[in-house]
């Protein structure tokens, strides 16, 4: 497979205006939703009673597709994060925290307090984090109830907690069949669509066909068909988790390589985007969806 060969940054303009107002303007063409109807929880039961509504007891929910997306963000993209993005944004789909599936399983009786939200955050993706097979497949499980509209897998978290200790977030990049394996326990216990997102590589492991062979085994061997790509690869020679998300260089020509190479596949691109007119270039260079993180938490009225 070749290099596409294409660069996205020559092409990005000046930082323009509110990317938020910006995705009013998309034609609502959502995707089917089917929950899980499963809910007795306080911050779940209007879910339930969503579902519950339409014939057959379940209710096709639309949402605009994943465009435009937050990324998922430790300590920022918190239900107070949420809240306000979802003011600012009514169909941006918002990613939470990364949640350890240990966590999850582990407080199983104390579950609000990690996966309760407000139903007015839908579309809301759940990231977990894990390379305990049984445990993510729990976690998914026991995730259910809360109704999220997506189950995201974290592949491209380079904190050594995480990738080092913990060996799982990009660490899982070196081994693709062990994530399909992941991935296709965590769609047998929801009933809602799942996804990767990861780097473009770790350290030397990072050539454009070891990126495609990871697609290649996540998406054959595993319902996965969504993969959120951050477009640098991780460094895991101890340097920070805020230096790994600067010093890599950016490479877009891997993400649009991506696009060209697997047809079938759904593609959101990640990494450094921090305007309206960069998201829109990414759109009319392809890009199913764009996902910012910093800007749109630190610039949030971009
Ligand atoms: C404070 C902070 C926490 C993050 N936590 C996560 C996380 O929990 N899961 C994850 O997949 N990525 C995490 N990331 C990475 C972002 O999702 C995103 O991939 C990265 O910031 C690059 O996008 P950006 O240039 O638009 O910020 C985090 C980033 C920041 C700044």
């Amino acid at each position: 497979m070749k290099f596409a060969g294409y660069s996205l940054g020559v092409s990005f303009a000046p930082i323009g205006s509110n990317v938020f107002a910006k995705s009013f303007r998309f034609p609502i063409v959502g995707s089917i939703y089917r929950g899980n109807l499963r809910s007795s929880r306080l911050f779940s039961a209007s879910c339930w009673r969503e579902q519950s509504n339409g014939k057959n007891g379940v209710v096709a929910k639309q949402y605009l597709p994943p465009w435009f997306s937050v990324a998922p963000m430790m300590d920022w993209t918190d239900n107070h994060y949420r809240t306000l993005a979802r003011l600012i944004s009514k169909h941006a789909w918002l990613y939470t925290e990364m949640i350890a599936a240990e966590t999850i399983v582990h407080q199983k009786d104390n579950l609000d307090r990690f996966l309760a939200y407000s139903p007015d955050q839908h579309p809301i993706v759940l990231q977990i984090g894990g390379s305990n097979i049984e445990n993510l497949a729990k976690a998914t499980e026991l995730a259910n109830a809360y109704c999220y509209d997506e189950i995201n897998l974290n592949c491209g978290c380079p904190s050594p907690r995480v990738a080092g200790h913990g060996c799982f977030g990009v660490s899982l990049m070196l081994d693709p069949k062990f994530v399909a394996e992941a991935m296709s326990a965590i769609a047998a216990n929801t009933n809602v669509p799942v996804s990767v997102k990861c780097r473009i590589g770790v350290d030397d492991h990072d050539s454009y066909d070891q990126l495609c062979d990871f697609i290649y085994n996540v998406s054959s061997f595993s319902p996965t068909k969504h993969f959120i790509i951050h477009s640098r690869k991780a460094l895991l020679n101890g340097i920070s988790p805020a230096e790994n998300r600067n010093i890599p260089p950016l490479k877009y020509e891997y993400f649009y390589g991506l696009l060209r190479d697997f047809p079938d596949l759904t593609f959101t691109i990640n990494g450094g985007i921090s305007g309206i007119n960069e998201v829109n270039a990414a759109r009319e260079a392809g890009a199913h969806g764009v996902m910012l993180g910093r800007a749109a938490y630190n610039k949030y009225l971009l």
